[in-house]
């Protein structure tokens, strides 16, 4: 996969994923199962947003090893993104650049290809604005309406930096108004929401952020996006525009994270992205007060194996400690 094209790489694995013979949901040991938002999970280490953007493969991510699996972005209309190349491996750095912008073929696809799978593992869709919509705040809206049937959970993805202008609405008044109008969208009996949030914010942005998500009936916050910074990176694409993502985005996903953690008090379920590699990263992440974990670029320098050697050493890190269940771990550093 090395020798193609990053992109070129990634349909190939899609393609490969969708040929698999339909297998069985993987058993977990049963000290990784947790709740979190009313859903049970039967294990917290799952796959984050933009590996699956059409919800083409979510069954075959299950079955290899994931908890559950994030689909998405999905936006009300199709949609190219941005020209490319857009995607970049950073092999030195174990980490990847991306400014895809959004390619999706809209929610009509996805909800049609989700609404024929078999209802099994936890499968949840994440829902964008149109980098042309006059109205951002109604293709949220209209993002829940599409979406809501087909998913056991919505992510409210407001901080990819690859759209100009979205990660606004993670702003005071802004965020607000956009979390009202959600709640307004949501019905009766309807699928937790998620809101995802940036690693890249200022030191006065995650109170009102988590007061926002709290009073707005968010059910968990996702820290962290890709960020738009630069830590010291060894590979040429360094310059590259775009959301970097993998190992160098580790730390400041973590001190985010503690930074949620602390405004939240837990009352606010958090789920960790950004930089996780190991049952080690996982098992950081979940001390430090998440829930949940979420991956994606590792998936690349680690193989599709990763999500079950994760998990495995998540159970045994509970066993050494003799905890019973993950909760009993979580915010436990
Ligand atoms: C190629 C690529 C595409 C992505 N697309 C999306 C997306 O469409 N929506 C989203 O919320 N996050 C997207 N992300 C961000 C990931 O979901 C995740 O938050 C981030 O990559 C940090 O996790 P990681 O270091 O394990 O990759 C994308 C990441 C990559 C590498």
């Amino acid at each position: 996969m090395f020798a193609l094209d990053a992109e070129q790489a990634h349909r190939a694995t899609i393609r490969a994923l969708g040929l698999l013979p339909r297998r069985g949901l993987p058993v977990f040991p049963p000290s990784l199962a947790s709740e979190v938002a009313g859903l049970r999970f039967p294990s917290s280490v799952g796959l984050a947003a933009g590996f699956d953007k059409d919800g083409e493969v979510p069954d075959a991510m299950l079955s290899l090893g994931f908890g559950f699996v994030e689909v998405g972005t999905v936006t009300p209309r199709p949609q190219r993104g941005n020209p490319r190349p857009r995607l970049f491996r950073l092999a030195e750095d174990e980490a990847v650049i991306n400014r895809m912008g959004f390619n999706n073929r809209g929610q009509a696809s996805a909800s049609e290809r989700l609404r024929e799978r078999p209802r099994r593992g936890i499968v949840g869709v994440n829902i964008g604005a149109n980098k042309d919509s006059a109205d951002r705040i109604a293709d949220y809206v209209a993002g829940v309406a599409a979406m809501a049937p087909v998913a056991d959970y919505l992510t409210v993805n407001i901080s990819s930096p690859n759209t100009p202008g979205l990660r606004n609405l993670q702003a005071g008044g802004e965020l607000v108004e956009l979390l009202a109008a959600i709640a307004e969208a949501r019905v009766l009996g309807g699928p937790p929401v998620f809101l995802k949030v940036a690693p890249d914010l200022e030191p006065g942005d995650h109170g009102p952020i988590v007061r926002a998500a709290i009073d707005g009936r968010i059910d968990a916050l996702i820290v962290a996006n890709t960020t738009v910074s630069r830590p010291p990176l060894a590979s040429r694409f360094a310059g590259e525009a775009g959301g970097l993502s993998g190992a160098p985005l580790g730390p400041l996903a973590l001190d985010a994270l503690r930074t949620f953690r602390s405004a939240g008090g837990g009352a606010l379920p958090l789920i960790a992205a950004g930089g996780i590699a190991s049952a080690d990263d996982a098992w950081q992440r979940i001390v430090a007060g998440a829930s949940l974990v979420q991956l994606y670029s590792a998936l690349v320098y680690h193989g599709p194996g990763l999500a079950r050697r994760i998990a495995d050493g998540l159970a045994a890190r509970l066993a050494e400690r003799g905890m019973a269940s993950i909760a009993e771990a979580v915010g436990s550093g």
